[in-house]
């Protein structure tokens, strides 16, 4: 993860969509016959890939965001009625233009911070109808720019309705919300909230073996406020990724490092939280486990929608080099989306999906912070003059 490669003067082949050639401009050049030439100033970067996020929103939640600052933390905000329940009933009421219109904007957002591919997950709707709605949400808005990698998370919390039946719930999500999903091909994961309070880890195991079963991909948010296991039980069942991970054991460490399982840290989270605990990057990384950057991108615990600014995180607060924060959001991310072969480098056959930082040196990106260096963004090699798009209001 700390080395990457840095070519000067360099030039990108884009032939159909694609990457053909990437090299020094003059062999680039020699090769590329009557190409249409753009010329760039700066760095240009793999279009970035942000894998973990819940875009598909109604409200903001602006309230908990005032009592958070007055002393009370995201469980109590939730058992008073804010959290993730308080986003369900709202996302309930909107009809699936309302929620289209909504997400198309802030992935807006996203794309002029240089990302060019975004998993997103459902989880917001809790029941069988809302929770497809939001599918087809992500579904409808796939092809992009960014492009969208669907998520069902139907297992994000226990619905008011089943406070006190929460095996019920869990039936539901198992015997007709993931049928259904995959009946109709709108999801290419499955995650589970496992945290003590909102699923357990053998809850989460019964969704993701049956996830599994049906063919679908498996990641989970592991660890995250209190910890539990999650990290372990990633591990174990071959998840793509494991996320959050604030709280991981040095077992889950371990465990994690020793497998193919992309560990998602979100640092976003834990600032906009105003929590101390730290994912630990350092360890996994000198374990010799992945490590990918990701926003978390929602409206409780992390309105945020710049990698770079997670890559200046992953860098002051976790102790990444600022090799591994650029690889955390490009190639790791893309591993974590399940594009590792696709996108999130600048290599012959991957998406021309690129991302131009008006920087002189590619360390400036996790370095300026609070301010957006992404001037331009390509996506299939095509220009996205996201800057525009980003000019609306976000709720
Ligand atoms: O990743 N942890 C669970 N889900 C989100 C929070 C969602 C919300 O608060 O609405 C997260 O932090
Ligand atoms: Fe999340």
């Amino acid at each position: 993860m700390a080395q990457v490669e840095v070519v000067r003067d360099g030039a990108v082949l884009v032939r159909d969509g694609r990457i053909a050639a990437v090299g020094p401009y003059a062999e680039v050049r020699r090769e590329a016959g009557g190409a249409r030439v753009t010329e760039v100033d700066g760095v240009l970067f793999p279009g970035f890939v942000d894998a973990h996020t819940h875009a598909v929103f109604g409200m903001a939640r602006l309230e908990d965001h005032e009592r958070r600052a007055l002393g009370k933390d995201y469980k109590t905000i939730a058992a008073e009625g804010g959290g993730i329940l308080s986003s369900v009933r709202d996302t309930r009421t909107r009809t699936a233009d309302e929620l289209s219109d909504l997400t198309r904007r802030r992935l807006a957002r996203l794309l002029a911070h240089g990302t060019t591919t975004v998993e997103v997950k459902s989880g917001y709707g809790l029941d069988l109808a809302t929770e497809l709605r939001q599918l087809e949400v992500i579904g409808a808005l796939a092809e992009g720019p960014p492009r969208l990698v669907p998520t069902f998370l139907g297992a994000h919390e226990v619905p008011a309705e089943y406070r006190d039946r929460r095996a019920a719930y869990v039936a539901l999500v198992i015997d007709e919300m993931l049928p259904a999903v995959v009946r109709q091909g709108i999801a290419r994961y499955c995650d589970v909230f496992c945290e003590p309070g909102v699923f357990t880890v053998a809850e989460a195991r019964r969704v993701l073996e049956a996830a599994g079963a049906l063919g679908l991909g498996l990641k989970l948010h592991a660890d995250e406020l209190d910890g539990s296991g999650g990290a372990e039980l990633a591990a174990e069942l071959g998840a793509v990724s494991a996320d959050h991970l604030a709280k991981a054991s040095p077992a889950g460490i371990a465990a994690l490092a020793s497998s193919e399982t992309v560990a998602v840290l979100l640092p976003g989270t834990m600032l906009f939280l105003g929590k101390g605990d730290r994912a630990p990057a350092r360890a996994l990384i000198d374990a010799g486990g992945a490590v990918a950057l990701a926003t978390d991108f929602n409206p409780g615990s992390s309105p945020g929608a710049s990698l770079p600014l997670m890559a200046t995180l992953g860098v002051s607060q976790l102790g990444m080099r600022p090799a591994e924060a650029v690889m955390a959001i490009t190639v790791n991310g893309a591993a974590a989306a399940g594009e590792a072969g696709a996108r999130g480098q600048i290599a012959p056959g991957f998406a021309a999906d690129l991302a131009l930082a008006a920087v002189r040196d590619w360390r400036e990106l996790a370095y300026w912070y609070g301010m957006n260096l992404v001037a331009e963004v390509w996506v299939g090699g095509l220009p996205c003059h996201p800057r525009e798009a980003a000019l609306k209001f976000l709720v």
